[in-house]
């Protein structure tokens, strides 16, 4: 639709507004038949009242006087007699000059009912009945008819609404499913409990995810085997790059080659990276059939392995607290995590600094928490640093973008969390990064 257009494009804002109108409609439109036919009903119904009272006074069970109390108090019917008038007012005779049966006629100003007859022996007499009293009593019934129609009106609304939303429920919890799930979860969707008109919908989805699922197979293991295959022409080339002995070397090449050297070690990290990717995504096994690892172990193994390359840069690597704790997952992928968080913390801490690393165990989840003392991350990058390839406006040495992409892939698929925040306590800076996976139980 077009900006601004005044369709409704909800389903079911359209079912209810059609099944609304629907419903106005035949309520109007009944309701006002209803009222004119019970209107008329009534109006007939008084008719015949007058009816019956002239019966009775052409048999002289009832006697000729004006008023007839206690014949129709209601409906104030009162009768005329002819012999009982002698002295003829202008109305009166006026109403002799009427036929036989029903009339209209005026009485003090307000119009009347009256119904003339004629006795046998010749005297004449009429039932007469205020118009607006049989207007008021056929107005009154037949508003009781309406009523009933009317107050079942919002109730039937009420019954819509709800019907129209229950019918809907499962189109919401499907797209509730789908917003739900992981990025890279390609399970078929279930149809069972799903109602059959949305089957041929879900099969069209399912068919999308299979083929989803196959392209990006497809591009997994492009990535694992060109990665694999740059493997060894880059480890030869970089044994070459160590076969040259700088000593030999005039003072420009050596610049050159230490530059080539650089550039190797960059690609080299790259093609670690972009396998370790690769491997990650290979890894289908669920969190909850991976074997049962220390955490703490593990960090630690990984601290103890680039503590030589801390030393080097004058970093102070080391635990601040360690709790053995105890995570499910694959011993390879938690060490990948544990060494990408240290590396970043490396690069990015000065001379003489410190990273502080910190195994917790908490009731239903064990932490892992890196903190270093660099300048932490810009407050407008800091929600994009998981991106893969980001690498912000301040990269500092040799890397690919990759490292924290991989990370939060593997802590996601362990049913983990990841969470980075900028320290700043007494001018000192850093970033923390903490990651949280859920306690095994034994
Ligand atoms: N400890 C840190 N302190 C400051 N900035 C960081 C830190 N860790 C990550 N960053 C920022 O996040 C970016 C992305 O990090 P990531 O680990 O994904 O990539 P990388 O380290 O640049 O490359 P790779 O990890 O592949 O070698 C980094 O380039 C850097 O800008
Ligand atoms: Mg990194």
């Amino acid at each position: 639709m077009d900006g601004g257009s005044p369709m409704i494009t909800s389903l079911r804002g359209r079912l209810f507004a059609g099944l609304t109108a629907i419903i106005l409609l035949t309520g109007i439109i009944g309701g006002l038949f209803a009222h004119r036919w019970a209107f008329n009903e009534a109006i007939e119904m008084q008719d015949s009242v007058l009816i019956q009272i002239a019966g009775l006074v052409q048999t002289g069970s009832l006697a000729g006087g004006r008023d007839l109390h206690g014949v129709d108090e209601d409906a104030e019917v009162w009768l005329i007699d002819q012999a009982a008038t002698a002295h003829d007012t202008e109305y009166e005779s006026r109403l002799w000059k009427l036929k036989d049966g029903f009339a209209l006629a005026t009485r003090k100003g307000q119009p009347i009912r009256v119904l003339m007859q004629t006795r046998h022996d010749g005297t004449r007499f009429a039932v007469a009945q205020r118009t607006s009293m049989r207007d008021e009593i056929a107005s009154d019934m037949a508003f009781r008819t309406v009523l009933p129609i009317a107050a079942l009106i919002p109730c039937l609304l009420l019954v819509t609404a709800i019907v129209v939303a229950r019918s809907l429920q499962p189109v919401v919890r499907l797209a509730g499913d789908l917003d739900g799930r992981r990025a890279d979860d390609m399970t078929p969707l279930p149809t069972g409990q799903m109602p059959s008109e949305l089957h041929p919908f879900i099969a069209s989805i399912n068919g999308l995810l299979q083929r989803m699922r196959g392209l990006m197979e497809q591009q997994r293991s492009f990535v694992a085997d060109a990665a694999h295959e740059l493997r060894t022409p880059i480890a030869a080339l970089s044994l070459q790059v160590e076969n040259l002995d700088p000593v030999d070397l005039p003072l420009r090449a050596r610049d050159r080659v230490a530059a080539l050297r650089q550039g190797v070690g960059r690609i080299r990290h790259l093609l670690d990276q972009l396998l370790a990717l690769a491997r990650e995504e290979a890894g289908k096994a669920d969190a909850a059939t991976m074997p049962v690892v220390k955490l703490d172990d593990i960090a630690k193994e990984v601290v103890a392995e680039l503590l030589p390359e801390a030393t080097n840069r004058g970093v102070d690597l080391g635990f601040a607290h360690v709790d053995s704790a105890m995570v499910r997952g694959d011993p390879m992928m938690i060490a990948a995590v544990v060494r990408n968080l240290l590396d970043n913390a490396m690069r990015f801490t000065p001379r003489n600094g410190r990273i502080d690393a910190y195994v917790y165990r908490g009731s239903d989840a064990a932490i892992l928490q890196i903190d270093d003392c660099g300048p932490g991350v810009a407050a407008d990058e800091i929600g994009r640093i998981f991106e893969p390839f980001f690498r912000g406006q301040r990269p500092e040495g040799d890397g690919s973008g990759l490292g924290l992409s991989i990370v939060k892939r593997i802590v996601d698929r362990l049913g983990g969390a990841i969470e980075a925040v900028n320290l700043a306590e007494g001018g000192l800076t850093g970033l923390r990064v903490l990651i949280r996976l859920p306690a095994a139980n034994f």
